[in-house]
Formats: C-alpha cells, sequence, structure tokens
C-alpha cells in the first residue's frame, strides 16, 4: 500500500470527487464527535452541496450553527418524528439546493430508557416507544416523506446508522438493540419500494463502537470500545472513516448495492475469539 504525506492526500481528495453536482441531506451531527459531521465534511469535500439537519432542541444546545457556516450549508430544524417538519425540510431542501436530492444520511438515534438507566428487565414502555419512533420509525417517515415529496433523484442512496447489537447480545445496548433490528428491516422493506420505483438504494451501515454523545451515553461504553478494539483485526472503525465509507455508499461507484446492512467493524462481526482479547494489556 502507498502511503501518502497529508499534503498529498488531501489534494488526492479534493480531485477525487466522488459526489461532483450531487444534493444531500444529512441528519444527526450535533458536535464534531458525531459521525454525522464527519460525514457532512466529507461530503462537501467530494462536490456535494448539502442541509443540515437535527431537532431542534439540538440546534440550541449542539454546534451545528457552525458547521453550517463552515460547509455553506443551511441549517434545518426537524424533529425526525414529526412529519411536518420533515415535509419542510425536504421541500426546503430541494429549494435551497435547487433540486431533488441524490442523498440522505439518517444517524439519529436516542434510547429513552438507557438515558434514565433502566435495567433492561424492568423498561418503561412509554419510554420505549418513544425509543423506537426517534431511533428506526423515523427512518421510515423520513423515506415516506421523501416519496411524498417527489423529493428523491433516480439512482440515488439513502443510509442509515447501526449497530451489530440488533444481530447478537450486548446487554448494555438495551432496547437500542430492538430498535436497530426495526431501522435495518425497514433499510431493506423500503429499498424495494424505493428501487422499484426510483432505482434508488436503501443501506444501513454497522458501525464500530464510537466516541460520541450517543455511543458514551451506553454504560459501560469504555470497555466495550476496549473489548471490539482488541477482538477486531484492523481495530475499530472510527467516525472519520465511516464517513469515508458513506461518500462511497452516496456515489455511483456503489449503485448496484442496496437492502444491505454492511458492517463497517474491522473485522469485529466475523470473529468468534481473537487471542488479542485473552491477554490483559
Ligand atoms: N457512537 C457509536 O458507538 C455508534 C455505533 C453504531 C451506530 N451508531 C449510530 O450512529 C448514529 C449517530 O450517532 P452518533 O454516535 O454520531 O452520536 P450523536 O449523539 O452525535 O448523534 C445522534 C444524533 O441524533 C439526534 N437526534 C436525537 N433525537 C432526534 C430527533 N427526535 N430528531 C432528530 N434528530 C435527533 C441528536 O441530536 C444527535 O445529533 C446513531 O443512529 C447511532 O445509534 C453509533
Amino acid at each position: 500500500m502507498v502511503i501518502l504525506d497529508t499534503e498529498t492526500k488531501l489534494m488526492t481528495e479534493q480531485n477525487m470527487q466522488l459526489l461532483q453536482g450531487k444534493r444531500g441531506i444529512v441528519f444527526g451531527a450535533l458536535d464534531e464527535n458525531s459521525i454525522a459531521w464527519k460525514v457532512a465534511e466529507k461530503c462537501v469535500a467530494h462536490g456535494s452541496t448539502i442541509t443540515l439537519t437535527n431537532a431542534p432542541v439540538a440546534l440550541r444546545m449542539g454546534k451545528i450553527q457552525e458547521l453550517g457556516e463552515k460547509l455553506d450549508a443551511e441549517v434545518i430544524p426537524a424533529d425526525a418524528t414529526n412529519l411536518e417538519d420533515l415535509e419542510n425540510l425536504f421541500t426546503r431542501s430541494m429549494e435551497v439546493l435547487g433540486g431533488k436530492i441524490d442523498f440522505v444520511l439518517h444517524a439519529v438515534g436516542m434510547s429513552v430508557n438507557v438515558r434514565k438507566k433502566k435495567a433492561y428487565t424492568d423498561l418503561n414502555y412509554d419510554w420505549m416507544l418513544k425509543s423506537m419512533d426517534i431511533s428506526a420509525i423515523s427512518f421510515h417517515k423520513v423515506m415516506q416523506t421523501a416519496v411524498k415529496t417527489e423529493a428523491l433523484s433516480d439512482w440515488g442512496s439513502i443510509l442509515a446508522l447501526t449497530y451489530i447489537a440488533a444481530q447478537r447480545v450486548f446487554p448494555d445496548y438495551s432496547e437500542m438493540a430492538e430498535a436497530k433490528a426495526l431501522l435495518e428491516s425497514f433499510a431493506r422493506s423500503f429499498g424495494y419500494h424505493l428501487g422499484e420505483q426510483k432505482k434508488v438504494r436503501v443501506n444501513t451501515i454497522s458501525q464500530s463502537p464510537t466516541r460520541t454523545t450517543a455511543g458514551s451515553g451506553i454504560k459501560g461504553f469504555d470497555d466495550f470500545f476496549g473489548y471490539a478494539e482488541k477482538m477486531s483485526p484492523l481495530g475499530n472503525a472510527d467516525a472519520d472513516s465511516c464517513a469515508d465509507f458513506c461518500v462511497v455508499l452516496f456515489s455511483d461507484l456503489s449503485r448496484m448495492v442496496t437492502m444491505q446492512n454492511i458492517y463497517h467493524d474491522g473485522g469485529f462481526s466475523s470473529m468468534g475469539i481473537n487471542p488479542r482479547a485473552l491477554t490483559q494489556s
């Protein structure tokens, strides 16, 4: 492998422009640690124009305006569970960007029971419904609103971020495991309809544990971050590499990949045991 120095790497990235002329909407950039923050930066570096969106409360607390100014991207408030907000988001994005939308990143997640430290065997079901709405059903709402507003370009690409707790048990991930299973199922089912209607593809990326506000909110995060790091032959995938992968999946280079849950985890999901994980240091 040729190792490029930083300057050459930047120049190469600038010349690549995998998303030249494309228009996108990026959900979920809260602060510079957010995966969506890095995705937004890379999408613009690759030649696309985007709008940014987050829940109104996150707009007040987070730093998304700062990112908007840096990327020359309009920030449009939208609670991802609110259909009126979503309709406004798609309509306004088409106005601002001057045409239909080529790609969407759903990087939205929140569990009320996790936040309130409820044990998995003692969950509050009203909170569970809220968690499912924010973390999974919102993905269906986003896609359904995109269809209703006729916002999607043919051969567009839609992505959501997920975690392997949808397939395997990670006790501290609690009800988010079920939320992610539902999210991944929506990607498959809606992927069928959007593929048939518009040749639009829908995929989920199953990402390594990543140090972000949402990630660090999970009990014992540092322990399973360290465990995954040792189990994965390549180590944990960070937010920056996740953003690179999102760019590829938004680009025409991945145009025939749809209805997939794709692991971006340094190999973690294929491991049984890694002797490295058995040693103390
Ligand atoms: N961090 C990890 O370890 C990890 C691993 C795998 C998958 N993911 C997923 O990646 C995605 C992004 O999370 P992150 O780790 O970058 O953390 P983050 O906290 O930076 O992002 C989560 C975002 O969801 C937004 N959000 C919450 N409720 C919302 C609502 N009602 N409407 C609109 N937006 C809302 C938050 O404001 C925030 O911007 C999430 O789906 C998360 O589950 C994270």
